[in-house]
């Protein structure tokens, strides 16, 4: 439970609040590299942390985001012309570079300078790992690029997408920590969807549907062990992470890729889930990436020419009663992606955490509201830098691994959390 000005404080993320500080202290995921194909495309709309952009990739192949309206007379930029370095204005011809520098103010008498004193709020954007990532917070703070294991290794073992979630962030990130959902919600699709069945580890998360968490601090948030019972009284453990102030890894399964998310809030009531798959040693399989494509995993079907999934909520999600009541899915609710999203947008768009009983296997989720109100306290007070924001704690991975009982997951699985180039992901 949260009181209502910590549950306001935490789910609030514009221009001037403190967590909206603190996701500004961070590289950010902002578009897909896809989203902007070639020099001189037309400009995409980008809203984040409640500020409507404009991104757009010049003659030159560089990338811009930068304030959505016209310092004319405030017409949406995403009508531009994308020509000759720059973003013209559809509406009187205004022209502006990647920085939001206006070059060119076409109506005025060339000598009057005018054009250099008129500069559009703009933000870095960079691409790595078919991701363009932003920074939006002050220049003089800007940390080095990201360092997520996904967008460091070759772009052929590596798949992203992203989905437009209904709901607030901290809901959302909060389900990706939430693994005792699994043995439930997700119970049907262990065994049959294609990036998750084989897995030998299934069976136990089948088997016994009471995890014991474990949560344990890292250097960036947290690892939130979930143990549960394995064969000889020994434990099969899943070791999520949680790195500040939205990434989630979720645990491996067999030899299948490694999966997790970022949750990054476009405003207040809706999110991106970024959903990124790929595995530390070997390409994709052509059969894999077909499986993402087509929605299977953590990856959904879109409404054509969105990003807004084809089961959403104007649809109720398309639920299927009778494949509810077969047990084939455990909501009627066809695909994990979409089974998560469900549930989390029903909680309406910002959940009341006044009103809500937590139980043991909210651990993970107490704990990480904990670090996160903390890290925003040291940041307003004293300007501390959030954790997270060094690349050092972005070098992690999550694992699923059997250890005898008298072993602490922190240390049997102390090497396996650490993102080692070459080495395989624990899993089972
Ligand atoms: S509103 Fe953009 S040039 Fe006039
Ligand atoms: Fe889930």
């Amino acid at each position: 439970m949260l009181r209502k000005e910590q549950n306001d404080l935490l789910t609030q993320t514009g221009p001037g609040t403190a967590m909206g500080r603190m996701f500004r202290s961070y590289w950010i995921p902002a578009l897909l590299a896809d989203e902007l194909p070639e020099n001189e495309c037309p400009p995409a709309r980008v809203k984040l942390l409640s500020e409507r952009l404009i991104a757009f990739r010049d003659t030159d192949g560089r990338y811009g985001l930068i304030d959505e309206f016209c310092a004319h007379r405030g017409v949406s930029l995403w009508f531009g012309r994308n020509e000759e370095c720059g973003l013209r204005c559809a509406y009187h011809g205004w022209k502006y570079d990647v920085t939001g520098q206006c070059l060119e103010i076409p109506s005025d008498p060339e000598a009057s300078g005018f054009a250099r004193k008129i500069k559009l709020r703009s933000y870095p954007l960079v691409e790595r790992g078919g991701v363009l990532w932003t920074y939006m917070g002050p220049p003089e703070s800007r940390p080095p690029l990201p360092e997520w294991e996904f967008i460091t290794v070759p772009h052929k073992q590596t798949f992203t997408s992203k989905r437009l979630q209904e709901s607030n962030w901290l809901q959302a990130m909060e389900g990706g920590i939430d693994s005792s959902h699994v043995s439930f919600l997700h119970r049907g699709d262990l065994n049959t969807d294609p990036l998750f069945k084989g897995a030998k580890g299934n069976q136990y998360n089948l088997t016994d549907a009471r995890p014991v968490f474990e949560v344990v601090e890292s250097e960036g948030g947290l690892y939130i062990g979930a143990r549960r019972n394995a064969e000889h009284g020994h434990y099969y453990w899943r070791i999520t992470q949680w790195v500040m102030p939205s990434f989630t890894m979720i645990a491996p399964r067999g030899n299948h890729s490694v999966h997790g998310h970022f949750w990054i809030p476009i405003d207040d009531e809706t999110c991106w889930a970024w959903s990124y798959d790929y595995h530390p040693i070997r390409e994709l399989t052509p059969e894999e990436v077909g499986a993402m494509r087509d929605g299977k995993g953590v990856h959904v079907r879109y409404v054509p020419g969105t990003f807004r999934p084809l089961a959403n909520r104007d649809n109720d999600y398309m639920i299927d009663r009778t494949a509810q009541k077969a047990g084939r899915t455990f909501s009627g609710v066809d695909g994990i992606a979409m089974q998560d999203a469900s549930m989390q947008e029903s909680m309406g768009p910002i959940v009341d955490r006044t009103k809500e009983n937590l139980a043991s296997t909210d651990n993970g989720i107490i704990m990480a509201r904990h670090r996160l109100l903390r890290a925003v306290k040291a940041l307003v007070d004293k300007g501390d830098v959030p954790p997270g924001v060094d690349p050092a704690h972005q070098k992690v991975r999550s694992a699923a691994i059997v250890l005898p009982p008298d072993v602490p997951f922190s240390e049997g699985a102390r090497e396996a959390l650490i993102a080692r180039p070459s080495i395989a992901p624990a899993s089972v």
